[in-house]
């Protein structure tokens, strides 16, 4: 086992780092820069149908729906197609509005979570066609669909995701990409922009992982503490959201992520020099909004964890604790963002000395409703 580890101390944050590996793995071959276009040829759907799609319908479950929102932001940015996120169980016991102009994306690291792959039959028995984004050649979803995106984050062991939802994420900005360029809605010039975008995640993560520090000393001053908040706004919203599930999952230390923008309506209520704040402000289009919410914990005397462009100085004065990002595309700070509150709770579990890769009273593929 510790062989497998390749001498990292969990699997977790062995998968943690093999990151910038397995998204060079999951563009591979993908990424036609001469056309400014995306091959995904073994999406076996027919172009003419794409071309008149009414509506994107995604669904999954715990990791996978939150790569489902962001796929949201990326695909009505990039494609201009109206997206509707759904949980895998709530989507199959309301009454969804599926047609045959419907495309629904099942996205699923395991491709066996049994509400995806009921959600999934739902929709296609209402005449939707199905692509799943997976991570596992053959399995139920795979074989039960009309199309796949693999994902090529190779076998993931610890129960937390975290490799797996990054490999999503490059999927659904390929998607979009796809999407857009044959429904005539994105032109050359623009589908440029975001594959040289893509292409730059990588390395955008080898950087963030080589300053490792900043974690260590979040471990140690908010370790004990009893509860997080996780702010993002825009495409970071999601990543706010993941950042506190693993938090939860692994540190047990309870989290909740929110929408900046909506921190006036309640959870400003909890803020005092007691509650640690991660806010996700990297420079986008957002960045001036976001810092005025992270103003608002200040004044309250909330702690700040601030993950933003290494030259924000502003940024820097404002947190706690800084977490410094290089200056990406806002399309991919989702995926370069994702790997900073991976090591945040990573940190905070290992210096709790919880379980990180078998974390209490969850499973990896949970194939029971
Ligand atoms: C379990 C795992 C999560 C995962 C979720 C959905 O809860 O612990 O890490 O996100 O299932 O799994 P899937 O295989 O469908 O992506």
């Amino acid at each position: 086992i510790s062989a497998e580890k390749q001498g990292y101390k969990h699997f977790m944050l062995k998968e943690i780092f093999e990151q910038p590996a397995r998204i060079v793995d999951t563009l591979r071959g993908r990424i036609l820069l001469d056309r400014a276009d995306v091959d995904l040829s073994e999406v076996e759907l027919d172009a003419e149908w794409l071309a008149q799609v009414q509506k994107l319908t995604l669904i999954a479950c715990g990791t996978s729906y939150y790569a489902a929102l962001v796929g949201k932001y990326m695909i009505e940015s990039i494609a201009r197609v109206p997206v509707e996120v759904d949980l895998a169980s709530e989507f199959r016991y309301r009454t969804p509005i599926v047609t045959e102009n419907t495309l629904c994306v099942a996205i699923s690291q395991s491709g066996e979570t049994a509400d995806t792959l009921a959600a999934m039959k739902l929709a296609r028995g209402l005449g939707a066609k199905g692509l799943a984004i997976c991570n596992v050649i053959e399995s139920t979803m795979a074989r039960e669909t009309d199309g796949v995106l693999y994902t090529h984050a190779g076998p993931e062991i610890g129960v937390a995701s975290t490799k797996a939802f990054t490999t999503q994420l490059a999927a659904l900005g390929l998607l979009a990409v796809w999407l857009g360029r044959r429904r005539g809605t994105l032109d050359a010039e623009q589908a440029a922009v975001h594959l040289d975008a893509l292409r730059t995640v990588p390395t955008a993560m080898e950087e963030i992982l080589t300053d490792l520090e900043p974690y260590a000393e979040i471990a140690r001053e908010f370790g004990q503490a009893h509860s997080f908040l996780y702010l993002g706004r825009g495409i970071l919203y999601p990543i706010a959201l993941e950042g506190a599930l693993k938090l939860k999952e692994i540190s047990y230390i309870h989290a909740e992520g929110y929408a900046a923008g909506e921190m006036k309506h309640g959870p400003i209520a909890l803020i005092d020099e007691e509650m640690p704040v991660v806010v996700l402000a990297p420079r986008n289009g957002v960045y001036d909004k976001t810092l005025s919410n992270l103003e608002e914990v200040k004044a309250r005397e909330g702690k700040i964890i601030a993950i933003g462009a290494d030259d924000d100085n502003e940024l820097r004065r404002l947190a706690d604790i800084f977490i410094p990002m290089p200056e990406v595309a806002e399309v991919i700070q989702p995926l370069v963002a994702s790997v900073a509150v991976q090591l945040i709770a990573y940190y905070i579990a290992d210096f709790k000395g919880t379980d990180v890769d078998q974390p209490r009273n969850l499973a990896k593929s949970v194939t029971v409703e």
